[in-house]
């Protein structure tokens, strides 16, 4: 039998929350190339110092004033507005210092390093990939679970050890913590050993260039005002996959949802959607770049509601999935997601939609169909059930039982055929009994999904978990309860995968394979990887696109000789 693909579903390696390390620079600026001497580093770093301690003026007080009448930002720690106008827009403050990134946790974190590089790029930053040439650190941190701290903290004194011992020959080299850990921890982070020189929570980046000149006085520098509108709508940072067929555009940001377990909603603030005018704007360039595959990103992305134009703000109130209701009081008018969806995908009827990461409350039938119906936007949901237990469920605040749930998933498979499920769990939650962790498993069983992120519960200070249940579950019954999902979530997932044995897909090429120059690799249209070689390519020409890059049309064969399912 000839070997075509090998289909790699993921468990409880969740690949969007590994770090993510040394995302490659994309843009090239002039300044790029000067190199700066450190002493003409310092004399303009001085210029600076002096421009910003001499502050705003009178007149700048009054007009942000102002601003921030318009733009409500509601203050949860720090003094500062994202406001400066006293900073003229093309201020030289970086003067080709160089900056590295090194980002952690989700996509909308990879996505928050491009919108802090833009910003800084555009005050004369450059970047790089090389942490030992590095004039700053930025560290963009997950607080979702303790582990994901823990990791930045061990980070953090690798990196001073190395600031102290680079201290003798070069220029101060500056640490900075960007995004949700900066905004939960606050104050430990700049207190705790004086590990770190800046902080930017997330609706902060605006702020970085004016807080590192600041650090570079020798002073801490933060901001973790959490805003009601930044969207970051006008950066357009432009996201591409290294080999550039794929793209991730944000479209909104923040969580109403409270669930009790979870962080986010504190460290990322309130929902706020991106005009749905520039998202279209950013997709028809990244169409005319070329790109295949656009991942429209948010925090509870189907939950999308633009309402920055007068004449979206109509009186129809939210439509969810059957079944299902909210923690907050239905929301009324602007652009839904199936809206957004529909223009979107119109863009470019050869570029593949996919979206990430949704809440199961937000699937009402219009927003089924239009997957379905639309050959572009993939068949592909992400549905996190989170537990299989109607008890657990109502603990956790997710607004729906275990019978809406499969209902929902009923309705999906009955809309849209042969559609590829994931989902997130987790085990043991507080209060959970075995019986609910049976029927998690049961549940499992009964939906069959492709992809599954499995987690133990972690507990977070500031959520509703924290302060109202208890975390009752021994460490040790919640490691064997995830493990007996992981092991359920595996013998269906292999038999949902064997089900594509034999069939005939789309395959969008993203280049060699890295244990073949012989083979390629690339995503189904469920987001299934599969490896094929070359010549099978060559030997069937592609309907659209060419290789690599391009989308092609292949069997789906197992393999005994190679890594199958
Ligand atoms: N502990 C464990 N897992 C969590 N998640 C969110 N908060 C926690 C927590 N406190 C998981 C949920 C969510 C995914 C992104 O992370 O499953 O869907
Ligand atoms: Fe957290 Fe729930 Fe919002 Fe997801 S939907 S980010 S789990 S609060």
């Amino acid at each position: 039998m000839k070997y075509l693909g090998i289909l790699k579903p993921l468990f409880n390696v969740p690949h969007q929350w590994i770090p993510v390390r040394c995302v490659q620079p994309r843009y090239c600026s002039k300044s790029a190339n000067t190199t700066v001497s450190s002493r003409e580093k310092r004399t303009t770093v001085g210029k600076f110092k002096n421009h910003i301690f001499s502050g705003p003026t009178f007149q700048d007080f009054i007009k942000g004033l102002n601003n921030n009448n318009h733009n409500k930002s509601f203050a949860v720690d720090g003094e500062h507005s994202d406001k400066h106008d006293y900073l003229p827009e093309h201020l030289d403050m970086g003067n080709s210092r160089k900056v590295y990134f090194e980002t952690y946790g989700c996509q909308m974190n990879v996505n928050d390093t491009e919108i802090a590089w833009s910003i800084l790029q555009k005050k004369g930053y450059q970047r790089t990939v090389y942490l030992n040439e590095a004039d700053v650190v930025l560290l963009v941190t997950c607080s979702i679970r303790e582990k994901a701290e823990q990791t930045i903290w061990n980070r953090l004194q690798q990196l001073t050890a190395m600031k102290k011992k680079r201290l003798k020959t070069h220029t101060p080299m500056k640490i900075g913590i960007l995004g949700c850990m900066a905004e939960r921890l606050k104050k430990e982070l700049l207190e705790r050993e004086k590990l770190v020189d800046v902080l930017a929570g997330p609706d902060a980046y605006r702020d970085l260039p004016r807080l590192l000149t600041v650090a570079d006085g020798g002073n801490q520098a933060s901001n973790v005002l959490l805003s009601l509108e930044e969207t970051y709508a006008d950066i357009m940072p432009v996201h591409h996959a290294p080999q550039g067929y794929s793209a991730f555009v944000s479209i909104m940001r923040g969580c109403d949802n409270m669930c009790s377990y979870c962080i986010v909603p504190f460290t990322r603030g309130r929902e706020r959607s991106r005009p749905v005018s520039s998202i279209l704007e950013e997709v028809r360039m990244l169409s005319d770049q070329g790109v295949k595959e656009v991942t429209l990103l948010g925090q509870n992305v189907n939950s999308y509601r633009d309402t920055s134009e007068q004449q979206f703000c109509g009186s129809d109130p939210t439509r969810l999935s059957r079944g299902f209701k909210t923690v907050y009081r239905l929301k009324q008018g602007g652009v839904r997601f199936s809206d957004l969806l529909d223009q979107v995908s119109r863009i470019d009827p050869d570029m593949r939609i996919r979206f990430t990461s949704p809440h199961p409350k937000d699937f009402p039938d219009e927003v089924l169909h239009l997957i379905a119906e639309r050959g572009n936007i993939c068949n592909q949901i992400h549905l996190p059930a989170q537990s299989g237990s109607s008890q657990v469920l109502k603990a956790m605040r997710r607004g729906y039982t275990r019978e809406a749930y499969l209902d929902l998933v009923k309705n999906i498979k009955q809309i849209i055929p042969g559609v590829s499920l994931s989902s997130d769990f987790i085990s043991g939650f507080c209060g959970e009994s075995e019986d609910d962790h049976q029927q998690t498993l049961s549940l499992i069983r009964e939906v069959g999904y492709n992809v599954g992120f499995l987690f133990a519960y972690s507990m977070r200070k500031k959520t509703h978990a924290f302060h109202q249940l208890q975390d009752d579950v021994p460490a040790e019954v919640k490691q064997r309860r995830l493990e007996e999902c992981i092991s359920v979530f595996r013998e269906e997932a292999v038999k949902v995968n064997s089900g594509l044995i034999g069939s005939t897909q789309l395959i969008l090429v993203e280049g060699e394979s890295k244990r073949s120059a012989e083979d390629l690799c690339g995503r189904t249209d469920g987001n299934m990887k599969v490896i094929f070689p070359k010549e099978d390519v060559a030997a069937q020409p592609a309907e659209s696109g060419t290789c690599p890059n391009g989308h092609e049309k292949m069997s789906i064969y197992a393999s005994k000789s190679k890594n199958s399912i």
